[in-house]
């Protein structure tokens, strides 16, 4: 039995995968492996561990301990990581780039050497766009390559880019079968609601302003989170070793677009909700992703169109208020009141 150690599994992208899995009814063993930080949630695991008892399993643990991760090992009997677990928001790594490297680059270097002594059978490591820096928006051409190099701007696509240079070394130096993907921007249930989409959906369901910073014309490509779950999954099955895989949405959107959508969705008027706030320094204009590699290579492709996943995304946050509310309450605030001060 394939017994997939998944850290970060209580975090959006994490959970989401797991729950794609235990949907599909795979055969495999999943070990949820979380810190629980501010952005790790067991609410977004719970309904999971009562239903599939015998398929799912949570430890909660520190990727950068490297006895816990020896010990989830020995007494679970893993035979691959995908490896989700990081500190994952700019805004938060331009407060305090700390908890960043920490999580993001001792952690994969950590779960790596624990990985290549106990003889791990495949090591995904989840990375993201964000390595490559920015693009020019008037050149609509170019987008990012697996080629590409590697050219981070922010405290956190700095230490998720060490991550990638670890791996890569650790295949090179030690034939470790690593596996990576870098993926665009994603959207979908369980999504923290301090990111885009899901601060925006929840402040104008709250009647709040949005905060949108600078001229709002920042570009993303918008992926919803099973397409790329189902991306990871074909890479852990049909990837070949040592490569990169860029996993994309060939949907590239302003956030003034983003902003247009979900308030004409939630059905509020512009000049009611949003409000321009100052720009995040060092803000990336441009993402855009080339992932022909990964649809030529292993059949991947998106499966969900923008203009209908978004509207399943709000219902969702509808139909999940006591969800989000729970995590707007308390901790939340008080980093809220420092990223956005009193707007
Ligand atoms: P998230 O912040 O929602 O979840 C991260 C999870 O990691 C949380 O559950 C947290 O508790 C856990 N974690 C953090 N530090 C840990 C540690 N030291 N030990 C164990 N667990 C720890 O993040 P997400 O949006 O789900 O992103 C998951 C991964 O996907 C990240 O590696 C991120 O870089 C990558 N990624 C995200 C996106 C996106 O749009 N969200 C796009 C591309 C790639
Ligand atoms: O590209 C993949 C990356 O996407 C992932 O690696 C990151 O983990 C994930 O957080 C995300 O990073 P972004 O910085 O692109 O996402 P965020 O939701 O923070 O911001 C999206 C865009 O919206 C960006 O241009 C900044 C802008 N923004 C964001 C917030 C939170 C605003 O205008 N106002 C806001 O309040």
């Amino acid at each position: 039995m394939r017994t997939l150690l998944v850290t970060g599994a209580a975090g959006f992208i994490g959970s989401n995968f797991v729950r794609m899995l235990l949907d599909r009814g795979e055969q495999v063993k999943l070990v949820a492996f979380d810190k629980l930080t501010y952005a790790g949630n067991l609410a977004n695991l719970s309904d999971l561990l009562k239903r599939h008892p015998d398929k799912l399993v949570f430890v909660r643990g520190d990727i950068c301990d490297a006895k816990a991760v020896e010990a989830v090992w020995d007494q679970q009997g893993v035979t691959e990581v995908v490896h989700f677990a990081a500190e994952s928001h700019v805004d938060r790594s331009i407060l305090g780039s700390g908890p960043f490297v920490q999580a993001n680059a001792v952690g994969t270097q950590v779960l790596l050497d624990v990985a290549k002594a106990k003889g791990v059978e495949k090591f995904l490591y989840v990375s993201t766009d964000e390595v490559y820096g920015t693009l020019p928006e008037d050149r609509p051409e170019i987008k990012f390559t697996e080629e590409t190099p590697l050219q981070p701007n922010s405290p956190y696509s700095a230490s998720k880019a060490a991550g990638d240079c670890l791996v890569r070394s650790y295949f090179h130096t030690f034939h470790l079968p690593v596996l990576t993907t870098r993926c665009s921007n994603n959207y979908g249930p369980y999504h923290f609601p301090e990111k885009l989409i899901p601060l925006f959906v929840t402040n104008l369901m709250e009647g709040k302003k949005v905060p949108l910073y600078g001229d709002g014309k920042n570009i993303r490509d918008w992926l919803y989170v099973e397409d790329h779950c189902d991306a990871i999954w074909t890479v852990l099955n049909r990837g070949r070793f040592g490569e990169v895989y860029n996993v994309g949405g060939n949907n590239e959107i302003t956030n003034l677009v983003i902003t247009e959508t979900l308030i004409r969705e939630m059905g509020r008027k512009w000049d009611d909700c949003v409000t321009y706030v100052k720009d995040r320094p060092g803000h990336d204009r441009r993402y855009a992703i080339d992932a022909s590699k990964i649809e030529n290579e292993l059949g991947w492709s998106p499966k969900y169109r923008f203009e209908e996943a978004i509207k399943t995304t709000i219902q969702w946050y509808r139909d999940n208020e006591s969800w989000w509310r729970a995590i707007k309450s308390g901790e939340y605030l008080k980093y809220y009141e420092s990223q956005y001060g009193g707007r």
